[in-house]
Protein backbone atom coordinates (compact mmCIF):
# COMPACT_ATOMS: atom_id res chain seq x y z
CA UNK A 1 0.00 0.00 0.00
CA UNK A 2 1.38 3.40 -1.17
CA UNK A 3 1.59 6.38 0.64
CA UNK A 4 -0.71 7.86 -2.29
CA UNK A 5 -3.06 5.17 -2.22
CA UNK A 6 -3.34 6.05 1.85
CA UNK A 7 -3.55 9.91 1.39
CA UNK A 8 -6.46 9.36 -1.32
CA UNK A 9 -8.57 7.75 1.09
CA UNK A 10 -7.90 10.17 3.48
CA UNK A 11 -9.07 12.43 1.43
CA UNK A 12 -11.86 10.90 0.56
CA UNK A 13 -12.95 9.52 4.33
CA UNK A 14 -12.86 13.62 5.18
CA UNK A 15 -15.07 14.75 2.30
CA UNK A 16 -17.40 12.24 3.34
CA UNK A 17 -17.29 12.89 7.04
CA UNK A 18 -17.92 16.63 6.28
CA UNK A 19 -20.78 15.81 3.93
CA UNK A 20 -22.30 13.47 6.31
CA UNK A 21 -21.71 15.71 9.15
CA UNK A 22 -23.46 19.03 7.53
CA UNK A 23 -26.33 16.22 6.75
CA UNK A 24 -26.72 15.03 9.98
CA UNK A 25 -26.51 18.75 11.81
CA UNK A 26 -29.48 19.54 9.75
CA UNK A 27 -31.77 16.58 10.89
CA UNK A 28 -30.59 17.46 14.15
CA UNK A 29 -32.00 20.74 13.97
CA UNK A 30 -35.30 19.71 12.62
CA UNK A 31 -36.27 17.00 15.09
CA UNK A 32 -39.12 14.90 14.61
CA UNK A 33 -36.82 11.81 14.29
CA UNK A 34 -37.93 7.96 13.36
CA UNK A 35 -36.80 5.39 15.69
CA UNK A 36 -36.19 2.35 15.29
CA UNK A 37 -34.91 -0.21 18.48
CA UNK A 38 -32.33 -2.71 17.41
CA UNK A 39 -32.00 -4.26 20.29
CA UNK A 40 -31.81 -3.41 24.34
CA UNK A 41 -30.32 0.09 24.47
CA UNK A 42 -29.83 0.08 20.67
CA UNK A 43 -31.88 2.58 18.63
CA UNK A 44 -30.84 3.99 15.01
CA UNK A 45 -32.99 6.71 12.82
CA UNK A 46 -33.73 7.30 9.74
CA UNK A 47 -30.94 9.53 9.62
CA UNK A 48 -28.31 7.15 10.89
CA UNK A 49 -29.32 5.39 7.57
CA UNK A 50 -29.46 7.77 4.96
CA UNK A 51 -26.02 9.34 6.67
CA UNK A 52 -24.80 5.77 5.47
CA UNK A 53 -26.08 5.33 2.39
CA UNK A 54 -24.37 9.12 2.00
CA UNK A 55 -21.20 7.81 2.99
CA UNK A 56 -21.31 4.88 0.85
CA UNK A 57 -22.07 6.71 -2.00
CA UNK A 58 -19.51 9.06 -1.75
CA UNK A 59 -16.70 6.36 -0.91
CA UNK A 60 -18.35 4.49 -4.17
CA UNK A 61 -17.85 7.23 -6.49
CA UNK A 62 -14.14 7.63 -5.79
CA UNK A 63 -13.36 3.63 -4.90
CA UNK A 64 -15.86 1.17 -6.60
CA UNK A 65 -14.10 -1.79 -6.03
CA UNK A 66 -13.41 -1.12 -2.04
CA UNK A 67 -15.34 -3.19 0.31
CA UNK A 68 -17.42 -1.74 2.88
CA UNK A 69 -18.33 -2.48 6.49
CA UNK A 70 -20.89 -0.46 7.41
CA UNK A 71 -22.91 -0.15 10.95
CA UNK A 72 -26.46 -0.41 9.15
CA UNK A 73 -26.04 -1.77 6.22
CA UNK A 74 -23.30 -4.84 6.96
CA UNK A 75 -20.67 -5.84 4.83
CA UNK A 76 -20.15 -5.91 0.77
CA UNK A 77 -17.49 -6.05 -1.69
CA UNK A 78 -14.16 -8.17 -1.80
CA UNK A 79 -11.41 -7.32 0.70
CA UNK A 80 -8.58 -7.28 -2.19
CA UNK A 81 -8.51 -3.80 -2.00
CA UNK A 82 -9.46 -3.50 1.50
CA UNK A 83 -12.79 -2.25 3.33
CA UNK A 84 -14.31 0.76 4.91
CA UNK A 85 -15.45 0.87 8.08
CA UNK A 86 -18.50 3.57 8.73
CA UNK A 87 -20.82 4.33 11.54
CA UNK A 88 -22.42 7.12 10.30
CA UNK A 89 -24.04 8.28 13.68
CA UNK A 90 -21.93 7.07 16.89
CA UNK A 91 -23.76 8.32 19.68
CA UNK A 92 -27.40 7.74 18.42
CA UNK A 93 -29.20 8.13 22.15
CA UNK A 94 -27.13 11.45 22.39
CA UNK A 95 -28.11 12.73 18.50
CA UNK A 96 -31.75 12.05 19.22
CA UNK A 97 -31.84 13.36 22.63
CA UNK A 98 -30.26 16.52 21.28
CA UNK A 99 -26.94 16.21 23.11
CA UNK A 100 -24.10 17.70 21.48
CA UNK A 101 -21.98 14.56 21.98
CA UNK A 102 -22.34 12.45 18.57
CA UNK A 103 -19.49 11.92 15.40
CA UNK A 104 -19.57 10.65 11.94
CA UNK A 105 -16.69 8.05 11.98
CA UNK A 106 -15.19 6.42 8.82
CA UNK A 107 -11.62 4.19 8.75
CA UNK A 108 -10.27 2.31 6.17
CA UNK A 109 -7.83 -0.73 6.33
CA UNK A 110 -5.99 -3.51 4.43
CA UNK A 111 -5.52 -5.85 7.13
CA UNK A 112 -8.52 -6.55 9.66
CA UNK A 113 -8.18 -4.46 12.46
CA UNK A 114 -5.38 -2.46 11.53
CA UNK A 115 -6.59 0.91 10.36
CA UNK A 116 -4.85 3.31 8.14
CA UNK A 117 -7.06 5.84 7.95
CA UNK A 118 -9.46 7.26 10.65
CA UNK A 119 -11.96 10.51 10.53
CA UNK A 120 -14.24 11.42 13.45
CA UNK A 121 -16.20 14.46 12.89
CA UNK A 122 -18.51 16.00 15.80
CA UNK A 123 -20.45 18.47 13.35
CA UNK A 124 -22.44 19.88 16.78
CA UNK A 125 -18.79 21.45 18.12
CA UNK A 126 -16.89 21.42 14.79
CA UNK A 127 -14.55 19.44 15.37
CA UNK A 128 -12.72 16.91 13.02
CA UNK A 129 -10.00 14.37 13.92
CA UNK A 130 -8.42 12.44 11.51
CA UNK A 131 -5.36 10.49 10.99
CA UNK A 132 -3.24 8.89 8.43
CA UNK A 133 -0.92 6.15 8.49
CA UNK A 134 2.23 7.50 9.86
CA UNK A 135 0.99 11.14 9.48
CA UNK A 136 0.66 11.93 13.03
CA UNK A 137 -3.28 12.69 14.29
CA UNK A 138 -4.92 16.13 13.86
CA UNK A 139 -8.13 18.33 15.51
CA UNK A 140 -9.06 20.68 12.80
CA UNK A 141 -5.54 21.03 10.98
CA UNK A 142 -3.30 21.06 13.98
CA UNK A 143 -1.31 18.14 15.33
CA UNK A 144 -2.68 16.37 18.58
CA UNK A 145 -0.64 14.06 20.99
CA UNK A 146 -1.74 12.01 23.82
CA UNK A 147 -0.80 13.40 27.41
CA UNK A 148 2.28 12.48 28.72
CA UNK A 149 0.48 11.75 32.27
CA UNK A 150 2.09 8.79 33.89
CA UNK A 151 1.09 8.80 37.67
CA UNK A 152 -2.15 6.87 37.25
CA UNK A 153 -3.92 8.88 40.25
CA UNK A 154 -3.50 12.23 38.31
CA UNK A 155 -5.56 10.14 35.13
CA UNK A 156 -8.97 10.83 33.93
CA UNK A 157 -10.87 7.79 32.41
CA UNK A 158 -13.39 7.42 30.01
CA UNK A 159 -15.24 3.99 31.69
CA UNK A 160 -18.40 2.91 29.42
CA UNK A 161 -20.82 0.62 31.46
CA UNK A 162 -21.91 -2.25 29.40
CA UNK A 163 -25.47 -0.60 28.60
CA UNK A 164 -27.07 -3.17 26.42
CA UNK A 165 -25.23 -6.10 28.16
CA UNK A 166 -26.53 -6.10 31.94
CA UNK A 167 -25.72 -9.85 32.56
CA UNK A 168 -21.83 -8.00 32.74
CA UNK A 169 -21.87 -5.27 34.83
CA UNK A 170 -21.48 -6.88 37.82
CA UNK A 171 -18.42 -7.53 37.06
CA UNK A 172 -17.72 -4.46 35.16
CA UNK A 173 -18.74 -1.87 37.82
CA UNK A 174 -16.27 -4.30 40.38
CA UNK A 175 -13.55 -3.03 37.61
CA UNK A 176 -14.91 0.88 37.27
CA UNK A 177 -14.37 1.04 41.19
CA UNK A 178 -11.21 -0.31 41.12
CA UNK A 179 -10.26 2.33 38.41
CA UNK A 180 -12.11 4.69 40.26
CA UNK A 181 -10.30 4.89 43.47
CA UNK A 182 -7.04 4.82 41.89
CA UNK A 183 -7.30 7.30 39.18
CA UNK A 184 -8.75 11.12 39.62
CA UNK A 185 -11.77 11.06 38.05
CA UNK A 186 -14.11 9.16 35.42
CA UNK A 187 -16.10 10.27 32.59
CA UNK A 188 -18.13 9.07 29.97
CA UNK A 189 -19.38 10.69 26.59
CA UNK A 190 -22.04 8.59 24.54
CA UNK A 191 -20.06 7.93 21.42
CA UNK A 192 -16.86 5.82 21.48
CA UNK A 193 -15.27 7.61 18.41
CA UNK A 194 -15.61 11.05 20.51
CA UNK A 195 -14.38 9.62 23.43
CA UNK A 196 -10.84 7.77 21.47
CA UNK A 197 -10.53 11.12 19.70
CA UNK A 198 -10.44 13.60 22.98
CA UNK A 199 -8.13 10.30 24.00
CA UNK A 200 -5.86 11.29 21.45
CA UNK A 201 -6.13 14.93 21.85
CA UNK A 202 -4.99 14.84 25.67
CA UNK A 203 -8.20 15.63 26.85
CA UNK A 204 -8.44 12.43 28.64
CA UNK A 205 -5.92 9.88 29.81
CA UNK A 206 -7.73 6.29 29.19
CA UNK A 207 -11.02 4.62 28.32
CA UNK A 208 -12.28 0.99 29.29
CA UNK A 209 -15.23 -0.25 27.22
CA UNK A 210 -16.85 -3.78 26.51
CA UNK A 211 -18.66 -5.10 23.66
CA UNK A 212 -18.30 -2.51 21.13
CA UNK A 213 -18.80 -3.08 17.15
CA UNK A 214 -15.71 -2.85 15.32
CA UNK A 215 -17.72 0.49 13.88
CA UNK A 216 -17.46 2.18 16.87
CA UNK A 217 -13.95 2.28 17.05
CA UNK A 218 -11.93 1.48 13.84
CA UNK A 219 -11.55 4.98 13.19
CA UNK A 220 -10.63 6.24 17.11
CA UNK A 221 -7.77 3.70 17.21
CA UNK A 222 -6.40 4.67 14.26
CA UNK A 223 -6.48 8.27 15.69
CA UNK A 224 -5.05 7.55 18.82
CA UNK A 225 -2.13 5.08 17.60
CA UNK A 226 -1.14 8.24 15.15
CA UNK A 227 -1.40 10.37 18.25
CA UNK A 228 1.21 8.32 20.60
CA UNK A 229 -1.44 6.28 22.67
CA UNK A 230 -2.16 2.82 22.82
CA UNK A 231 -4.82 -0.02 22.99
CA UNK A 232 -5.45 -3.77 23.07
CA UNK A 233 -8.13 -6.03 23.98
CA UNK A 234 -9.34 -5.96 27.36
CA UNK A 235 -9.35 -9.98 27.42
CA UNK A 236 -6.32 -11.61 26.09
CA UNK A 237 -7.96 -14.43 24.81
CA UNK A 238 -10.44 -12.22 22.71
CA UNK A 239 -8.87 -10.65 20.38
CA UNK A 240 -10.75 -7.98 18.46
CA UNK A 241 -13.73 -8.77 16.16
CA UNK A 242 -16.20 -7.12 14.04
CA UNK A 243 -18.71 -7.20 16.30
CA UNK A 244 -17.50 -7.67 19.32
CA UNK A 245 -14.82 -5.44 20.57
CA UNK A 246 -13.49 -5.18 24.40
CA UNK A 247 -11.63 -2.39 24.46
CA UNK A 248 -8.56 -1.08 26.82
CA UNK A 249 -6.51 2.40 25.24
CA UNK A 250 -4.36 4.91 26.93
CA UNK A 251 -1.57 7.75 26.44
CA UNK A 252 0.24 4.53 26.73
CA UNK A 253 1.86 5.64 29.88
CA UNK A 254 -0.56 3.88 32.11
CA UNK A 255 -1.81 0.93 29.61
CA UNK A 256 -0.25 -1.47 31.72
CA UNK A 257 -1.46 0.12 35.00
CA UNK A 258 -5.31 0.07 32.73
CA UNK A 259 -4.80 -3.32 31.58
CA UNK A 260 -4.18 -4.87 34.80
CA UNK A 261 -6.84 -2.99 36.63
CA UNK A 262 -9.27 -4.79 34.22
CA UNK A 263 -7.73 -8.48 34.55
CA UNK A 264 -10.54 -10.79 36.50
C1 LIG B 1 -22.59 3.56 20.68
C2 LIG B 1 -21.64 4.61 21.18
C3 LIG B 1 -21.54 4.52 22.68
C4 LIG B 1 -21.07 3.18 23.12
C5 LIG B 1 -21.94 2.12 22.53
C6 LIG B 1 -22.01 2.25 21.04
P1 LIG B 1 -24.11 4.02 18.48
O1 LIG B 1 -22.74 3.63 19.27
O2 LIG B 1 -20.36 4.45 20.65
O3 LIG B 1 -20.59 5.43 23.16
O4 LIG B 1 -21.10 3.13 24.52
O5 LIG B 1 -21.43 0.87 22.90
O6 LIG B 1 -22.76 1.22 20.48
O7 LIG B 1 -25.08 2.92 18.68
O8 LIG B 1 -24.57 5.31 19.01
O9 LIG B 1 -23.61 4.08 17.08
CA1 LIG C 1 -21.45 3.39 17.27
CA1 LIG D 1 -24.13 4.28 14.99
Amino acid sequence: MTDKEISDRLQVALLAANRAGAFVLEAGKRGGHVLHRKQTNDFVTETDKLAEELIISIIKEHFPADAVFGEETGSSGKLEHGRWIIDPIDGTTNFFRSLPNYTISIAWEMEPFKPLVGVVFNPRQNELFWAGKDTGAFLNGEPIQVSKLEDHSQAIIVCVPPHRRHDLAESYFEKMKRIFLASSDLRSYGSCALELSYLAAGRVDGYYELCLGYYDMAAGICIVREAGGDFTSADPLTPFSDNRCDLVASNGLIQDWLFHMVQA
